[in-house]
């Protein structure tokens, strides 16, 4: 199969040395693209700003921004099987970055930002992709709930969800422990273990509805 991986936070610029960010490290993202080159899968992964290595034989392409993201997203998913999508991406900006850095005066400051780009949500009704697509929900309160949703809202045919109030596991820990969840409702957990594990689990299941069609 050829695949598409989003990975690793963004970064929304502030000034030319601020930004806004988020603690995703990117190993979730890098571990499934592992996982997937090892099964002998054709693996492109858009990763935002990362430390961790490029896995070996993966196609990476590096962006900084959500709107980055989003358009090296678009202009390859259309080439691919199957998308998966466990970058976290911020879902806001400023609305303007400014072009010098900015100097402090006044003792509050007020940001205005605005949404950026739903790269997950634009893969059905924007980018038209037709492939098997996997999205990612991390919450700290109804997880289930909330998950069905967004597999619902955003057409997915699988969810990863994961509680990220857990301290044991997310953002920058080495394992993860999460649910899956298909659209026939069901719900299966993989209890916590390393994320090179969980990658393994998540793209058996990710082949299977491939080969369910
Ligand atoms: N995602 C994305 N583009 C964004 C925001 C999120 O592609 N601008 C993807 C993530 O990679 C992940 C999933 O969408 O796969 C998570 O969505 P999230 O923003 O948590 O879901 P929403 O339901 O949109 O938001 P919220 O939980 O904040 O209501």
């Amino acid at each position: 199969m050829k695949l598409l991986i989003t990975a690793g936070p963004t970064r929304e610029a502030l000034d030319p040395v601020r930004y806004l960010s988020n603690r995703s490290s990117g190993k979730m993202g890098y571990a499934l693209a592992q996982a997937a080159v090892d099964a002998g899968h054709e693996v492109t992964l858009v990763s935002g700003p990362v430390s961790i290595p490029e896995p070996a034989g993966v196609k990476v392409l590096r962006v900084e921004s959500a709107q980055q993201m989003h358009d090296a997203v678009r202009d390859r998913i259309s080439n691919v099987d199957a998308a998966i999508f466990a970058a976290a991406v911020a879902d806001y900006r400023p609305v303007q970055a400014a072009a010098q850095k900015l100097k402090k005066s006044e003792p509050h400051l007020t940001l205005q930002l605005e949404r950026t780009p739903d790269i997950l949500g634009s893969a059905r009704e924007v980018f038209h992709f037709g492939g098997l697509l996997v999205g990612f929900a991390a919450e700290t309160e109804n997880l289930i709930d909330y998950a069905r949703s967004k597999l619902e809202r955003k057409q997915c045919d699988l969810i990863v969800a994961n509680d990220v109030s857990d301290k044991r596991i997310g953002f920058d820990s080495d394992q993860n422990a999460v649910t899956l969840i298909t659209r026939d409702g069901r719900t299966t957990e993989l209890a916590a273990a390393s994320k090179a594990e969980i990658a393994r689990q998540i793209l058996l299941v990710v082949e299977q509805l491939a080969a369910k069609g």
